[in-house]
């Protein structure tokens, strides 16, 4: 489906966004966004490392990377992957990769053991750390090292939080360890057996200050419960209390949704 551009009024810049008929097609299309970030790299066109995201919407991405990766001739393939260096927006404090609940141990599942990554070219927080302060001094300092983001994709919060950043959240907010909303730990507590209380109460995550200094930002979104949320943080003013909106300050935001997410837009 081809993109289209959402005009949100006289003043505001329009915002590029591809809507498919669902999460599968959404999830092809968004790995091939990835793909060509590799791409890039590969070729030496981009220095600046991919920013991913864990959660059920990049299930069907990542399902799909490793397809387009598998089709690809081995030699491609070998060459695409030698270059690969990505960082993480987000960890749990208190849960490390031998923990499956970690978003460590979520993408070694979905591609470091798939495709064969080193650990040191798939950068997350450290959860396991003694001080998650330091942790996220020390992450944003090796974000920085890399060069800054590239393509960094996000997910959306039901609360409309990106990564971490729970509302209310400046467009300032650096990485930094940040309390868990309870509607937050409402949210991902499927993976915690149903259960709320058993979601970590802190993580660390990369602020929208590093977000808003990527090189661009691919915002993916699907499901029906996405889409009143979705409407708010394209169509409210920018506001502490939908952190998503600041997204719309980068001149290079994309946001893919599938149908039912982009139903009220
Ligand atoms: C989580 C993560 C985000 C994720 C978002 C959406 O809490 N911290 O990085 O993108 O919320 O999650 P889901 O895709 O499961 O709806």
């Amino acid at each position: 489906m081809p993109s289209t551009s959402l005009e949100l009024g006289p003043s505001a810049a329009p915002i590029r966004l591809a809507v498919e008929p669902g999460p599968e097609a959404l999830g092809r299309r968004v790995a091939g966004l990835l793909l060509a970030a590799l791409r890039d790299r590969a070729l030496g066109l981009s220095q600046r490392p991919l920013g991913l995201a864990t959660g059920r919407t990049m299930e069907p991405v990542y399902a799909a990377l490793r397809q387009a990766l598998a089709a690809l001739p081995a030699g491609e393939r070998t060459e695409l992957l030698a270059h690969w260096r990505s960082f993480n927006l987000d960890e749990y404090v208190g849960l490390g990769p031998a923990d499956p609940r970690s978003f460590a141990a979520t993408m070694a599942a979905a591609l470091g053991e798939p495709l064969g990554l080193a650990p040191a070219q798939l950068c997350l927080p450290d959860g396991l750390t003694a001080d998650p302060e330091a942790e996220a001094h020390r992450y944003a300092a090796a974000i920085t090292d890399a060069g800054g983001l590239g393509l960094q994709l996000l997910g959306l919060g039901s609360n409309g939080h990106v990564g971490f950043n729970e509302p209310p959240c400046g467009p300032q907010a650096a990485c930094r360890c940040v309390l868990l909303a309870a509607a937050t730990r409402q949210q991902n507590a499927p993976g915690f057996g149903d259960d709320p209380a058993a979601v970590p109460e802190r993580a660390i995550t990369v602020g929208l200050k590093e977000l808003l200094e990527a090189e661009r930002l691919v915002l993916v979104v699907s499901g029906g419960a996405k889409a009143e949320i979705l409407r708010r943080v394209l169509r409210e003013p920018p506001s502490p209390e939908l952190p998503a909106s600041w997204l719309r300050r980068h001149p290079r935001l994309q946001v893919l949704a599938d149908a039912e997410a982009a139903a009220l837009l």
